[in-house]
């Protein structure tokens, strides 16, 4: 459904912390992909017909860059992902000019080691790289989005790193979008700047598998009327998610994501945890396994397992080029503050919308409504401009 931008269509940024990671380079390749033709957007719900006339901009109108702390080259990185099949194994030199311009446009991020940059003088940093990658490609506006390894949750009061990004990212005047359960905006230094921004925000975690399938399952026990007693969960996954998970405060963070949607759906919270392994050797395919205990009819114990087998970043990708471009269109109508109709693609949505995924959808179905409005008339300079 993605037309090619008309020569007056504004293109739209795209900054990408931990740009050089798995699902960063899934999605700038498959942006690439998609807008060569190469493959259909399979995925991706705003090439549905639920956001047919949202105005929404097209992929090929999609510039790229971000911060990482590694320097491992795009095209290398695509490469592995092909060599491990994450990526078609072809993909990496048909999209090569287009990994190559992402990777000029990523810049060095932070606290890397021995960095002697406090809290304030990173943020500037980062802003100051937002506000250059706004000029010098005459964006109408950038997208910031946080695809950086899963820090544990802050015990002090200083900003973790993915404040200090999502700090920058106000101050730069960008829409941000927080696709990992780590703070970003959600730190109490940064909840008044949000508001006073007027910029809109969404997060957090994308909900790509183990819980895409509880938020379907948690409602179908309730609304069956079924009692559910426990449920249980283990995942297995390697590649960088699965090494950055084995630290277990990382992984708590993860986990409070997934046990709220049964809390959210079920009547009762049931019995059960959810565990994280780290399997290096299967790469980015992650198997999240489920066990269920309920009861039926005159108390019957009966028991649902289910198994979902996934690529991660192939899950992840067209869900982070969805928000991305939901946000940009936000931006563009002129909403702002946290935008809680977009639950449907999160494990921790923002706000205390439904947690049942066909609920979501339908506020998600509302929400293409409000795109569809006629924008305002866009403000004189570029986003960042004098802030
Ligand atoms: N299905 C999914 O893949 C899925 C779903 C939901 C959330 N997520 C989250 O998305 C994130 C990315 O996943 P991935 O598989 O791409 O991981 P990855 O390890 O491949 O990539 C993470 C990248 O972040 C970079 N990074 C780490 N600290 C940084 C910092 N301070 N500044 C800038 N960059 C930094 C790393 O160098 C790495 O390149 C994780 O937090 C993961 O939990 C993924």
């Amino acid at each position: 459904m993605s037309a090619d931008p008309s020569p007056s269509q504004p293109r739209v940024g795209v900054w990408l912390i931990g740009a050089r990671g798995s699902v960063a380079t899934t999605v700038v390749a498959g942006c690439a992909a998609m807008t060569a033709g190469l493959h259909p957007p399979t995925g991706m719900v705003t090439e549905t017909d639920l956001f047919h006339g949202a105005g929404l901009p097209a992929l090929s109108s999609l510039v790229f860059g971000g911060h990482d702390t590694v320097d491992c080259p795009l095209p290398k990185r695509a490469e592995a992902l092909a060599a491990g099949g994450v990526l078609p194994h072809s993909l990496p030199s048909a999209v090569a000019a287009e990994l190559a311009a992402a990777d000029r446009e990523i810049r060095p991020g932070g606290p890397a080691p021995g960095d002697t940059r406090d809290s304030t003088g990173l943020i500037e940093t980062f802003t100051a790289d937002l506000r250059d990658f706004l000029h010098r490609h005459r964006l109408a506006r950038a997208v910031v989005v946080n695809v950086a390894s899963t820090e544990p949750a802050p015990t002090g009061s200083e900003l973790p790193a993915s404040s200090l990004y999502a700090a920058a990212a106000l101050r730069a005047g960008c829409p941000y979008v927080n696709f990992t359960p780590s703070t970003g905006l959600h730190h109490p230094a940064l909840q008044d700047l949000a508001v006073s921004r007027g910029l809109p925000f969404a997060g957090r975690d994308g909900k790509t598998g183990q819980t895409l399938l509880r938020s379907v399952l948690g409602p179908m026990f309730t609304q069956r009327a079924l009692s559910v007693r426990a449920w249980s969960g283990t995942n297995l996954l390697g590649g960088g998610d699965g090494a950055a998970l084995s630290d277990p405060a990382a992984a708590a963070a993860k986990n409070a994501g997934k046990e709220r949607v049964l809390a959210d759906t079920l009547d009762t919270v049931p019995e059960g945890d959810v565990h994280i392994d780290d399997v290096p050797a299967l790469g980015d395919w992650k198997t999240a396994w489920d066990h269920i205990a309920f009861d039926g009819f005159l108390g019957t114990r009966m028991i649902l397992q289910t198994t979902w087998q996934g690529c991660d970043s192939a899950l992840a990708a067209p869900l982070v080029l969805d928000l991305a471009r939901l946000l940009a269109r936000a931006h563009e109508a002129g909403l702002s503050g946290p935008l809680g109709e977009l639950g449907f693609y999160f494990k921790d949505p923002l706000g205390d919308g439904p947690a049942a995924l066909g609920e979501q959808y339908a506020q998600l179905a509302r929400f293409a409504e409000r795109l569809r409005a006629p924008a305002p008339s866009e403000p004189r300079g570029l986003p960042g401009e004098g802030r």
